[in-house]
């Protein structure tokens, strides 16, 4: 294999981890690495597809125990006080918000890191994007 092909590999399976399933507080503290999540319900919806992130509401994920095949509203806009689950805050008309909270659905049972910071790229799952500066920097 040439080392061109094994390092577009390489790189390909780094940016489809993320850390899951571990007892830290911070999936990034984590040595055990997991694929990231897929929102099953991505063909029949578009809430995800929305351009702009929310406020950034936390510099980490939060970890959620999740059912297979019941369908969730991940909160994109930053405002629930429900976090990171929707609470409909985005409803309300004097806070002015067009995001839409992200429904899905998980095939498995069990603990997923939802994002907390707004930012993914792959909603409603941690990709690890809050480890950057500006997001940690952001939240205190
Ligand atoms: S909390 Fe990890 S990407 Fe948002």
């Amino acid at each position: 294999m040439s080392l061109f092909i094994r390092g577009v590999r390489t790189q390909r399976a780094l940016m489809h981890r993320m850390y899951s399933s571990s007892k830290s507080s911070d999936p990034a503290s984590s040595t055990e690495v997991k694929t990231i999540p897929k929102n099953l319900l991505e063909g029949s919806q578009t809430s995800h597809l929305q351009p702009e992130n929310g406020a950034i509401f936390d510099k980490k994920p939060f970890k959620i125990h999740l059912e297979a095949n019941k369908t969730y509203s991940w909160c994109l806009c930053g405002k629930s006080k429900s976090q990171p689950i929707c609470d409909g805050m985005h409803k309300n008309e004097f806070l002015k918000i067009k995001l839409r909270p992200v429904r899905f659905q998980v095939e498995k049972t069990g603990d997923y890191w939802l994002c907390n910071c707004k930012q993914t790229k792959h909603r409603p799952f941690c990709d690890g994007t809050h480890k950057q500066p500006d997001i940690q920097a952001a939240v205190r």
